[in-house]
């Protein structure tokens, strides 16, 4: 079982998704259980203050520290601990594989102007961002992380088949899909998925989906070139 820890200032974000399809399910089947605690709970005054304003000025406020170290020492987490973060390392799929083969994973969500700076740098915390783009808080970028990891754990999905011929598994862009009618507003299903041929599928399937990786993502299929 993955234990998956939330740091948040918004719980509430977590409530639905952390109870909807293949999340909701995952947990439902013990595969994953979830931790999601409020930051507020870890600020010690009568305003359960949790920001600052930044050292040498400048707009915005600033997430404190103790709050984060607080909780951390609360919930006695093991690492990874990632701290989204727009000046992180890019989420990559070899990442959700990593922190899939963990006991647990913990996910620290900033917002306002930013995170004291010592929260991205204390011991086992690494900085994770989901793409050049800021977003107002941490939250939607946990919840895209915890997705891209709960779905690869052993049993969350119904076919294991599905996750595996995915999209990045095996370093290429997963071709395109098609479902009933054969022809929908002049637009037909490649023949070789209405034959039958199995062997033929796949090998329309592999070149489909070298092709798109080579026109879409030259960094993809160059790597995967190399480790071929
Ligand atoms: C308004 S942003 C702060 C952006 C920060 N001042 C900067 O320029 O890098 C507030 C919070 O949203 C989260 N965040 C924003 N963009 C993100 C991204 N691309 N990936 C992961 N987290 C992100 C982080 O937790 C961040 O502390």
């Amino acid at each position: 079982m993955l234990r998956v820890n939330v740091v948040t200032l918004f719980p509430e974000m977590f409530v639905g998704a952390f109870a909807a399809s293949i999340l909701g399910r995952a947990a439902e089947k013990k595969i994953v259980e979830y931790r999601v605690v409020n930051l507020r709970d870890y600020a010690h005054d009568r305003h359960h203050t949790v920001d600052d304003a930044p050292y040498g000025g400048g707009a915005g406020m600033v997430l404190k520290p103790e709050p984060f170290f607080e909780a951390l020492d609360d919930l006695k987490v093991a690492p990874p601990i990632a701290l989204l973060s727009a000046r992180g390392k890019r989420f990559e799929h070899a990442d959700a594989v990593r922190y899939s083969m963990g006991q647990e994973l913990t996910l620290l969500c900033g917002h306002y102007k930013d995170v004291d700076a010592r929260v991205a740098t204390a011991a086992g915390v690494e900085e994770v961002a989901i793409g050049d783009f800021v977003l107002s808080g941490g939250e939607p970028a946990a919840l895209c992380v915890v997705d891209a990891v709960v779905r690869l754990l052993p049993g969350a999905l119904g076919d294991h088949e599905s996750a595996s011929t995915d999209s990045f598994y095996d370093g290429l862009l997963s071709p395109y899909s098609y479902t009933r009618p054969p022809e929908y507003r002049g637009q037909r299903v490649p023949d070789v998925l209405l034959g039958g041929d199995h062997a033929k599928i796949e090998a329309w399937r592999r070149s489909e989906a070298e092709r798109i990786t080579k026109e879409r993502r030259p960094d993809l299929w160059a790597k995967h070139e190399k480790d071929e």
